[in-house]
């Protein structure tokens, strides 16, 4: 009894720990310490939260955040505020100035660990993967591709739990943002992984976070790098100016996309590159393991992952790609991922749907 008090002790700990890691809303943070009935004015005293940050200097506003509203909840309740937190917010805030000076402030560090449960008695959660990454905390910055979007949560979540549909594949994302895919697809054992994006700022920012997770193709002092297999390439490519030789160098098993339907004018010119990159002709010498006369080419497959925002664009999408012979089937529900983010409560995995999508004959 007094055991497994003690476990869920120590998970409610770990869950706070990792929401704080990923960046997580500072509202989401005080609500996961009430569910979970831990009191944060103790935990924060103890220095347990603050000094975890890796960039501290980096993530000093969103933790100064954090600091203020524990303050300003425990006021409301009429909870004694004690001295420290007082006295070092107010060091924080002398400090601001000099921070926002030297640092991207409208930068964040999340770390996001993917969590997956064990039948051990010992230890019921282990942390799978650990993806470091640098987000804009303005949304619109980089056409969107500097902040992380649930949809490649969800997709993350999808390849973690089906991680034999990706290993020893050739994998290519579109639009991919601040690169988090590429890092899950590198854990599971893709044989390679090309991350893409037609924004140069996105580009330049994942390539940063490929180098964080020591997975930058282009880092080639890394002595990791150099004894891992599987490395990261991060290429330009817009879905408008992109054409078929362009694409020739490619010969993706999968496609994988995360909230790239929202834009009802990038639609036909996506709806064209998913087309050109699901053509089984392309890709030469890949059979489906038959010999012979009975030797046919197995197509790729797309796996896109999209938060329907608007109906309109999605139809439009479903009809471009209904045009282009795409045949998209909606697998949210039959191939669900696992939960391996419990402790992100801004993370509305509901709102996700997941498609996959061939080319029909
Ligand atoms: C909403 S963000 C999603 C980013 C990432 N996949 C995620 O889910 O976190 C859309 C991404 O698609 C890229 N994108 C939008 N239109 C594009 C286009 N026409 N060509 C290439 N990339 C495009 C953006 O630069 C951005 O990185």
């Amino acid at each position: 009894m007094a055991d497994s008090a003690a476990q869920d002790a120590t998970e409610q700990l770990l869950d706070l720990k990792l929401a704080f890691l990923a960046g997580e809303p500072p509202a989401c943070v005080l609500a996961l310490a009430r569910k979970d009935l831990v009191d944060l004015q103790l935990i924060w005293n103890s220095g347990y939260l603050a000094n975890l940050q890796v960039d501290r200097h980096q993530n000093s506003t969103y933790t100064t955040t954090i600091l203020k509203r524990i303050i300003s909840e425990a006021e409301l309740s009429s909870d004694a505020v004690s001295d420290e937190l007082y006295e070092e917010f107010s060091q924080r805030m002398l400090s601001k100035a000099k921070d926002s000076l030297l640092n991207r402030m409208d930068h964040i560090y999340k770390e996001i660990s993917f969590l997956s449960s064990t039948h051990d008695n010992t230890s019921s959660r282990l942390i799978s993967v650990v993806a470091r990454l640098s987000c804009s905390s303005n949304m619109l910055e980089g056409d969107t591709g500097c902040s992380l979007w649930p949809s490649s949560l969800f997709l993350s979540e999808f390849i973690l739990s089906y991680p034999k549909i990706f290993s020893t594949k050739c994998c290519f994302e579109l639009g991919s943002g601040v690169g988090l895919v590429g890092i899950c697809l590198n854990y599971v054992g893709a044989s390679k992984v090309i991350l893409t994006d037609g924004d140069t700022s996105t580009l330049t920012n994942m390539k940063e976070n490929m180098k964080l997770n020591n997975l930058c193709i282009e880092q080639e002092d890394s002595k990791v790098l150099k004894e891992s297999k599987n490395k990261v390439e991060c290429n330009y490519l817009s879905w408008e100016e992109v054409s078929e030789s362009d694409l020739s160098a490619y010969q993706p098993d999968i496609v994988l996309g995360a909230d790239i339907i929202y834009d009802p004018v990038c639609v036909p010119h996506l709806v064209q590159v998913l087309s050109m990159l699901l053509r089984p002709d392309r890709r030469q010498g890949k059979t489906n393991g038959k010999s012979g006369d009975e030797c046919e080419t197995e197509g790729p497959v797309a796996y896109i992952a999209t938060v329907v925002r608007n109906a309109e664009t999605f139809n439009c999408f479903a009809k471009a790609a209904a045009d282009a012979k795409l045949y998209a089937v909606n697998i949210t529900s039959s191939a669900a991922p696992s939960n391996f983010l419990p402790y992100m409560l801004s993370y509305d995995r509901s709102n996700v749907q997941l498609l996959k999508i061939t080319l029909l004959s």
